[in-house]
């Protein structure tokens, strides 16, 4: 027995037909679900995963041609063969016409339906690999992506090298920042001398300074020997100050010092230590903001914004989304040596349709759980993690109200944080009193 992982959803309203083909399809792996008319076939088809519909075309009440038309409208991925009561010419041609990919004429054998079936399923695959099984390496500087959007980035990346100006990356958490500044540095001609990453926001306020210039022996309790810091160590090449928004006003005025004079003062040293070396700052919060509420030194943030480049949110770069699934796909495949799945058209669809706060990391994230949990060859809808799923707009149901949709999405966002408000409300981007709200109103007006 052959294993084949699709659902097949069969329509006929000849009870013993259904029987015969059940037995035959599920003979070969297939997960089938049957239905004796147009009307419950659709219920099926909505609320489960279909990759195939096999379709009766008379049919008492409503008939095989509606069902396709419902499927090409509704379902672009979803492939059909049409059944006909006897080998017309008029029954194949409107079966065809009506977007049936196949059609089979009453009666056939095991063996003309499973070709069929086949044929099908094939073309099915052949679409969804179309997408994105491309290998085409879409990257420049080791950063995938062909978007306008990211190929303005390569612009910026290509004149900063040639320079060796300040510059200030932004943009939103995951999307890329420190990516951008380690090409800055490895196309510049200061390749061959080091990159020094730098966490501005990670290292406490007491010890940054000296983390960063250095110190001299005796200059402090504990400070037995001289030590040099990340400007020194970053001679010659490029030191990376990430998150430079979480510096102290004290650190700033240092650092503005810094670029000002080209000069640095190891801690418990009276005189200075010129540097030559790039600066490359990021932040993913809005510096021009906290410059005007006083907390970042605006002749600081001029300093460093000499070249900005600003790094688009994944959800702003269309297509490299499913360039990037590939490519992680592939990644972690390869780490744990399975092969590597192809991914459905509908699960391709809601990956590309989800806001993406985490970015590019949370893709990286995401894709590495499903590759881990999911042992068969092709990704469906049921393998995406819940929060994905709940997202995708629900099908056809128009009738609810904003506030039903909203609920119904907080609820997953908390499902996905097991609970954890904090992380909810981050997630949605507001603040925890109003997420405290929102689910006290949801609680009242269920009540109502
Ligand atoms: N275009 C891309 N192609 C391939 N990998 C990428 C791309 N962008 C980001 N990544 C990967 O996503 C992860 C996050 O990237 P990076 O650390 O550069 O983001 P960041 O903007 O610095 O995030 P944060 O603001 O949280 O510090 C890394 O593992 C990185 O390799
Ligand atoms: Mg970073």
């Amino acid at each position: 027995m052959s294993k084949n992982n699709e659902s097949i959803l069969v329509i006929d309203d000849a009870q013993n037909t259904l029987e015969i083909l059940e037995r035959w399809l599920t003979n070969y792996g297939y997960t089938v679900y049957t239905s004796t008319s147009v009307e419950s076939g659709i219920e099926v088809l909505d609320n489960t995963t279909i990759d195939l519909v096999i379709t009766d075309l008379k049919m008492p009440k409503v008939s095989g041609l509606e069902m396709v038309q419902y499927v090409k409208e509704n379902y672009k991925d979803v492939e059909i063969i049409m059944i006909t009561g006897y080998a017309s010419i008029e029954g194949a041609v409107e079966a065809v016409k009506a977007g049936a990919q196949e059609y089979l004429a009453k009666p056939f054998t095991e063996d003309e339906l499973l070709q069929a079936v086949n044929n099908a399923l094939e073309k099915l695959h052949m679409h969804v690999s179309g997408n994105i099984e491309k290998d085409v390496v879409a990257e420049e500087y080791g950063i995938i992506g062909q978007s306008p959007a990211i190929k303005q980035v390569f612009q910026s990346i290509k004149k900063a090298s040639v320079t060796s100006a300040t510059v200030l990356i932004t943009g939103e958490s995951g999307t890329g920042k420190e990516l951008v500044a380690r090409a800055i540095h490895y196309n510049s001609d200061r390749a061959s001398s080091s990159f020094v990453p730098v966490n501005c926001g990670g290292i406490p306020e007491n010890l940054l300074e000296s983390e960063l210039f250095g110190h001299v022996k005796g200059s402090f309790t504990g400070a037995n020997e001289t030590r040099a810091g990340f400007f020194q160590t970053a001679e010659g090449g490029t030191i990376f100050l990430d998150e430079i928004s979480e510096t102290s006003m004290t650190m700033q005025v240092k650092l503005l010092r810094v670029l000002q004079d080209k000069r640095v003062f190891m801690v418990g040293s009276k005189r200075s230590q010129k540097v030559d070396l790039r600066i490359v700052a990021a932040t993913n919060k809005n510096l021009r903001e906290i410059v005007k509420k006083g907390y970042f030194r605006e002749d600081l943030f001029y300093r460093l914004n000499v070249l900005a480049i600003d790094v688009p949110p994944l959800r702003e770069r269309g297509d490299d989304i499913l360039i990037l699934i590939n490519h992680f796909a592939k990644r972690f495949s390869e780490e744990l040596g399975k092969q590597k799945p192809t991914f459905s058209q509908k699960s391709l669809e809601i990956l590309k349709n989800y806001y993406w706060p985490g970015n590019v990391r949370e893709l990286e994230n995401m894709i590495q759980r499903i590759i881990v949990m999911t042992d068969s060859d092709k990704i469906k809808v049921p393998d995406l993690p819940a929060l994905l799923r709940c997202s995708a707009p629900a099908k056809r149901d128009l009738n609810r109200t904003l506030e039903e949709v909203e609920a119904e999405y907080i609820k997953n966002v908390l499902q996905h944080v097991d609970g954890n408000k904090t992380k909810a409300a981050k997630i949605l981007d507001i603040d925890r009193k109003t997420l405290r709200n929102k689910l006290k109103n949801y609680k009242k007006s269920k009540q109502n």
